[in-house]
């Protein structure tokens, strides 16, 4: 739990950590956000989460909140006020505050800027990943332009309830050709008999996961076949392993699509290693 969060430019108490009601995130969803890991006090990838937050950001035309390098130091105080070791950092900017019009304001007003950060175990992660979880499926009701990390999650929200509701941890989406997009806060992966790892090509319809990024780096590295292109949930089920990666999930073994078993049902042997392996091979800055 945040005790200290960052709320455009003090440091203030969880409990008076507040914002505008005419904030135009909270009216209009009108901003966008970034997760990044915290392991073992180093910050996971956190240029390739920068880059991704300037790209959102420019996509949907809200000036950065910061000068560069700015966001950095808020960052690392907010870890350090919160003594986080592991977990996770959270930081989110809207276009500002202004009465309530759909049209930018003019002229602009300043972004609203909160960071937040969660002391998370990695044991728990690790538990979750020795047995592997479950995942339904769902069709993609989300805009056309998923690559932009949007606030603006409520299709994300209710698949996510679904997969809860279904005794499920995930919810793989499906878009109107039967083809597997992503998950509702993580990329989807399949590894097929043959060994090649699936994931699906970058386009607007998937976020561009920084743990799928660094993770195709991995593949490489390792010899591993990987294929970026679309994969459809037939093939997903008759895969011989299957995953998801994110900032929460890092690489979590899925061992079962709306019942059925993937595999042997268990944690396959390709997943567990880039699991193993992955916390040596990404960027780590403190
Ligand atoms: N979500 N796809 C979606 C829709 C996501 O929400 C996320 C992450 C990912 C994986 O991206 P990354 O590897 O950069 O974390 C893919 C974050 C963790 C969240 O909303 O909490």
């Amino acid at each position: 739990m945040t005790r200290v969060a960052y709320v455009n430019g003090r440091y203030v108490s969880r409990r008076s950590a507040v914002v505008d009601i005419e904030d135009r995130g909270y009216q209009f969803a009108d901003g966008v956000y970034e997760v990044c890991e915290v392991f073992r006090g180093a910050l996971i990838d956190e240029q390739r989460h920068f880059e991704r937050l300037a790209y959102s950001l420019a996509e949907v035309q809200i000036a950065a909140p910061l000068r560069p390098g700015g966001l950095a130091i808020v960052v690392r105080e907010v870890l350090a006020r919160n003594k986080i070791e592991n977990g996770f950092v959270y930081v989110q900017v809207t276009r500002g505050v202004a009465p309530r019009d759909h049209v930018f304001p003019h002229p602009p007003v300043r972004p609203s800027l909160i960071v937040t950060a969660r002391q998370v175990s990695p044991e728990i992660g690790e538990l979750k990943a020795q047995k592997g979880v479950s995942v339904i499926t769902t069709p993609d009701l989300r805009w056309k332009r998923v690559d932009i990390k949007s606030i603006s999650l409520l299709p994300n929200v209710l698949a996510r309830q679904l997969a809860h509701e279904s005794g499920a941890y995930e919810a793989w989406l499906v878009d109107c050709s039967g083809m597997v997009t992503e998950g509702a806060a993580s990329n989807a992966w399949i590894v097929c008999e043959n060994g090649t790892i699936v994931t699906r090509n970058l386009d607007h319809s998937i976020l561009r996961g920084i743990t799928r990024t660094t993770l195709i780096e991995i593949i490489a590295a390792q010899g591993l076949e990987l294929a970026e292109r679309k994969f459809s949930l037939e093939e997903a089920l008759a895969a011989s392993e299957a995953f998801i990666t994110g900032a929460t999930t890092l690489i979590m073994p899925v061992v079962r699509i709306n019942g059925k078993k993937i595999g042997d049902g268990i944690p396959g042997p390709i997943t567990l290693k880039l699991r193993a392996i992955f916390h040596d091979l990404a960027a780590r800055s403190t």
